[in-house]
């Protein structure tokens, strides 16, 4: 199961990879604005800082929301550096832009992901990674983890190769929830990662053996 961190904050990137276990990024539009970053060359300067951070796979996303411009755009994106994944969103002209870059050698992250069905069609359409919204659905009072199971045993049924990229995770429960539903990968905050480190009973636990320790070693 691969981690992916969902910012396009430097520090926090640079954080998780020190901990030695991220395998990718993702940003989106949103994500980017955040940081303050804006203006064709500063984005793409911003991408490339990001790559030279991870040795992984980093999604970045397209603006534009028609075929022609998507396909201008992703060939840019995909131009920066070898590692980068242009994140396309589930629509129309999207799903027609994922199989032309599937046929072109330009990996692909369909975004937006909210149901089974689009997440048939971003497969068939050769995307190399689909990004269902967890913690969205769940923010409308449906069930995001359920829909990462449907997606699983969908793709393993068909033997589809599109790579399970759970997103909108909302804290370190959803990531053990996607790790039981056999997600391929999960996209979280810093901070739900970090999340998983912690139990009271570490803590306590390490104390006692430090006083052990001193009681003889001091
Ligand atoms: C996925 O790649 C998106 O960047 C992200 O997970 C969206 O999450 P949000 O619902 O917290 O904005």
């Amino acid at each position: 199961m691969k981690f992916f961190i969902d910012t396009a904050n430097l520090e926090q990137i640079q954080e998780a990879q020190d901990l030695g276990v991220l395998d990718g990024v993702t940003t989106n539009p949103s994500l980017m604005a955040k940081e303050g970053i804006a203006g064709d060359e500063n984005i793409k300067n911003h991408y490339k800082a990001i790559c030279e951070i991870v040795d992984g796979d980093v999604s970045a996303e397209v603006i534009a929301i028609d075929f022609e411009g998507m396909i201008a755009e992703g060939k840019v994106l995909a131009d920066l550096h070898p590692n980068i994944v242009v994140k396309v969103p589930m629509t129309k002209d999207g799903i027609k832009a994922i199989k032309y870059f599937s046929e072109n050698g330009i990996r692909t992250n369909c975004t937006l992901v909210f149901s089974p069905g689009q997440a048939l069609l971003a497969a068939k359409a050769g995307a190399d990674y689909v990004s269902p919204f967890i913690g969205r659905l769940d923010d409308i009072s449906s069930d995001g983890v359920q829909l990462i199971y449907k997606i699983v045993d969908m793709y393993n049924y068909y033997g589809f190769e599109t790579q399970v990229l759970a997103a909108s995770i909302r804290s370190s429960q959803h990531i053990m929830q996607c790790a039981e539903a056999g997600a391929d990968v999960i996209t979280a905050p810093l901070s739900a990662i970090l999340g998983l480190l912690k139990h009271p009973l570490t803590d306590i636990g390490l104390e006692i053996f430090l006083k052990d320790y001193k009681k003889l070693n001091s």
